[in-house]
């Protein structure tokens, strides 16, 4: 279990065990691949992060992770794989989230983007993320650089 704080000083707990705060999470966030680039979303208000967003009612995590995906970004998800799980002791309540890494086999154009500007490729995520403007505060706590070494320590199983 990795415990740390956020960009707004909440704590975040972050563990890669199978969904060892709730079976039922009401959030995902999807780490993206396209071709060699990683894949995020333009979002209006936060900034650039990976897609994400929240599991609908008669929804499962993965799929609203599948959905929240072509939502935010337009990519069609080849492969999707659990990574981890954390939770947030925000300030208006807690919030538990299902991590993913997804394949993206397909970008196409959208109507909408729903709360995002569409998708953004990237060949590298840069290293001053957390000081960057452009980028949400979901970027920018432990979340991101711990699931981004799990991803290349295990690359052999995705
Ligand atoms: P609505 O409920 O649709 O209005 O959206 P919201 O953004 O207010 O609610 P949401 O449940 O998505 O998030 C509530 C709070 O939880 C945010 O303001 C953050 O403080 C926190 N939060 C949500 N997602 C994350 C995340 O990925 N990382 C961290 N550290 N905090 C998060």
């Amino acid at each position: 279990m990795n415990i740390f704080k956020d960009y707004y000083n909440n704590e975040v707990k972050l563990s890669f065990a199978d969904q060892p705060f709730s079976k039922t999470p009401k959030h995902v966030w999807v780490i993206c691949k396209f071709k060699d680039n990683w894949l995020l979303t333009k979002h209006k208000d936060r900034g650039f992060e990976f897609p994400g967003g929240k599991v609908e009612k008669g929804e499962t995590a993965k799929q609203a992770a599948i959905r929240e995906v072509m939502e935010e970004t337009g990519g069609k998800v080849k492969e999707i794989a659990y990574i981890g799980q954390y939770f947030v002791a925000g300030k208006g309540g807690n919030i538990i989230k299902n991590v993913y890494f997804a394949t993206v086999s397909d970008l196409t154009q959208q109507h909408t983007y729903f709360e995002t500007d569409g998708p953004l490729l990237l060949d590298s995520i840069p290293n001053d993320v957390k000081h960057n403007d452009l980028y949400s505060f979901i970027m920018k706590d432990g979340v991101l650089p711990q699931c981004m070494g799990y991803i290349e320590k295990n690359a052999d199983k995705f």
